[in-house]
């Protein structure tokens, strides 16, 4: 293990930032957890405090950063999903608030920021987020098991509405691409959702937190005076996975070099494998790249 690092995990709650708290300490690291409301305590012993600040606040930010003594800081902000017309303001203007801070604070270690699959490139120069009908195309190309993991994470996160729709996309979608013996009397109510699915799925403020991600790539990328290394994560991220130890990291170029993470996945807690050993070994400086792993060996 490389010595004992103290670092700033903003937004460390999420389904993101949890799993790398938790990495971080079974490492022998020290954590300060930052976000509105951060746990005080954290269940897996070792050496963690939360601060609260709101992200809005950029001074109070930068002074926590500033006086913090952090080796890294890492990012796993995300703006609440409750007002989908909102996310993409709100997220662009958080990841916003978050350079700002971080720029205006005398803190100069390394920094992470956790964003979306959607600004990884395909071989042909346009990333995933720009790319036709997305993210309809690319969510009728998941597999059942990732549909099911899907809408199992908004039942257990209170969005039953869009659970519900989940389930239904994957019964629309099986009706015509694996038809049985009667599925043709339900064909035109399938098709009928699938029409529904489409214009909703490709509306802007639907795939707001991607976008949204994406402006904190292009935010980043060029900036010189801060040791930045961005992570998007692959199309398929799971929570509540196994922890293996194992990843591939690949790093994004607009020629597609990274588009195993378009194609593939990782649980969270082996990303959080990745991003740690990026914070220990600092191989990713000013690099977008993404991270894959074993996935399916659990119900998903
Ligand atoms: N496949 C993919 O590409 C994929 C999948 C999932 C996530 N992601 C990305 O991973 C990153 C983290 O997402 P996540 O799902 O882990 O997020 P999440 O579970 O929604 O957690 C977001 C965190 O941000 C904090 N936060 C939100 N607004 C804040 C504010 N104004 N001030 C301070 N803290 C604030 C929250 O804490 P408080 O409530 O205490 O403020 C929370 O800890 C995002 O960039 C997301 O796009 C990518």
């Amino acid at each position: 293990m490389s010595r004992s690092l103290r670092v700033a995990v903003l937004g460390p709650k999420g389904q993101c930032g949890s799993c790398v708290v938790d990495e971080l300490l079974s490492r022998g690291h020290s954590v300060v957890g930052i976000s509105r409301t951060p746990p005080q305590t954290w269940a897996k012993s070792g050496k963690y405090e939360g601060i609260p600040c709101d992200f809005n606040d950029i001074r109070g930010l930068s002074d926590i950063l500033s006086n913090g003594n952090f080796d890294t800081v890492i990012s796993a902000f995300a703006p609440p999903l409750v007002d989908l017309k909102s996310v993409y303001n709100v997220g662009v203007e958080g990841h916003g608030n978050i350079k700002m801070a971080i720029l205006r604070s005398t803190f100069r270690g390394s920094f992470i920021i956790i964003g979306g699959a959607g600004s990884l490139y395909y071989k042909h120069g346009v990333q995933l987020c720009d790319d036709e009908d997305f993210c309809f195309k690319h969510w009728y190309a998941w597999p059942d098991v990732h549909l099911d993991y899907m809408s199992t994470r908004m039942f257990d996160h209170g969005q039953r509405s869009f659970g519900t729709f989940i389930r239904l996309f994957k019964w629309a979608r099986g009706n015509r691409e694996n038809p049985g013996w009667f599925s043709w009397l339900f064909r035109p109510f399938a098709n009928w959702f699938l029409g529904l699915a489409k214009k909703n799925l490709t509306r802007p403020d639907t795939v707001g937190l991607i976008l949204c991600s994406r402006a904190a790539l292009t935010m980043w990328e060029g900036v010189q005076e801060m040791n930045w290394s961005f992570l998007s994560p692959p199309w398929q991220l799971r929570d509540k996975g196994i922890r293996t130890g194992k990843y591939e990291f690949h790093v994004d170029d607009s020629a597609g070099s990274a588009v195993q993470g378009i194609d593939k996945g990782i649980y969270n807690e082996d990303m959080a494998v990745a991003i740690v050993d990026e914070v220990e070994n600092k191989r990713l400086i000013h690099k977008h790249w993404t991270c894959t792993g074993p996935i399916g060996l659990k119900e998903w």
